[in-house]
């Protein structure tokens, strides 16, 4: 069993592609699923969008039994009013998880008591960065965002991007939360954050990540808590074949906020 103490964050990577799913590999995959995620799973037009979701759940419940003396199909999942799933079995409450997952690429943050927000995204594919950063960003973001160099701009946008995310999904209110009620900046050497009177959070509770995923991909992490000397977090990370191998691995971090 793995040990997981309270300032630690464990990341689980899974890059689906590199994975050869076979009929009898995502056989195992699906039987240890419940019957909503294979409902979910079987309402996806497309078999590749249908195979990411059955590993990238089946990674989940094989990771979380990393933690407890439970077999990956007797996890259950229960989601508060926005979405956000949590463990409904009694015994592991106390754990915490956010997966995130696109094209070529899934996460699994898990961490004890607190929560925490993960968010990756392909970062080389089709996206009018500029009209979303205005449509979506803050107004400093915005600003800032333009004042890289052009070359960067794009890779910068996902920065801004995946960061946004991760506070939305490690607070479970998804796009409740107005995007414009808090405000990153990349321009430092460190991630800083500012909250709108709105939005009524502390900078110093939250650190903030950015993490090397290749070249295709932007990854970023959010975990609350940091006010409590002894929950600011360090990162410990695996590479994941679902219900075969898992691998640790250095984490490398291209960014992160100041170190409370
Ligand atoms: N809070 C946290 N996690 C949530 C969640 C919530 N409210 N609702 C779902 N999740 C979890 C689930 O495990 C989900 O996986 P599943 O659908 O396979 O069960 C996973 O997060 C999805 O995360 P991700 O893969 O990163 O998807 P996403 O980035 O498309 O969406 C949302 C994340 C659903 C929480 C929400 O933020 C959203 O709809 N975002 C849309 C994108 C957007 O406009 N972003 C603006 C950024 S500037
Ligand atoms: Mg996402």
């Amino acid at each position: 069993m793995l040990n997981l103490p309270a300032a630690e964050i464990h990341l689980w990577f899974c890059r689906p592609y590199e994975l050869e799913l076979d009929h009898a590999y995502l056989t195992l995959l699906q039987a240890t699923l419940d019957a909503d995620e294979l409902h979910r799973m079987r309402r996806f037009k497309f078999e590749r969008h249908r195979q990411q979701f059955c590993v990238s759940h089946a990674m989940t419940r094989w990771v979380l039994s990393h933690y407890a003396n439970l077999p990956p199909e007797q996890w259950q999942f229960d989601k508060n009013e926005h979405g956000k799933p949590f463990i409904a079995n009694d015994a592991y409450r106390d754990l915490q998880f956010n997966l995130s997952h696109t094209d070529g690429l899934q996460l699994l943050a898990v961490r004890r008591a607190l929560p925490v927000g993960a968010d990756v995204e392909r970062c080389n594919g089709r996206v009018e960065g500029p009209n979303i950063a205005n449509r979506f960003f803050s107004p400093t973001e915005v600003a800032e965002l333009r004042g890289f160099p052009d070359d960067i701009q794009r890779k910068v946008f996902f920065d801004y991007w995946t960061l946004k995310e991760s506070y939305i999904k490690a607070c479970g209110k998804g796009l409740v939360i107005p995007l414009r009620h808090f405000s990153y900046s990349l321009a430092q050497d460190a991630i800083g954050i500012n909250f709108a009177p709105e939005r009524d959070d502390e900078p110093g509770d939250w650190q903030f990540w950015l993490l090397a995923a290749g070249i295709d991909h932007t990854c970023a992490l959010a975990a609350s808590g940091a006010l409590q000397a002894t929950r600011v977090a360090t990162l410990r990370g695996w590479d994941v074949t679902p219900l075969r191998k898992i691998t640790e691995r250095p984490i490398a971090i291209l960014k992160q906020s100041q170190r409370p």
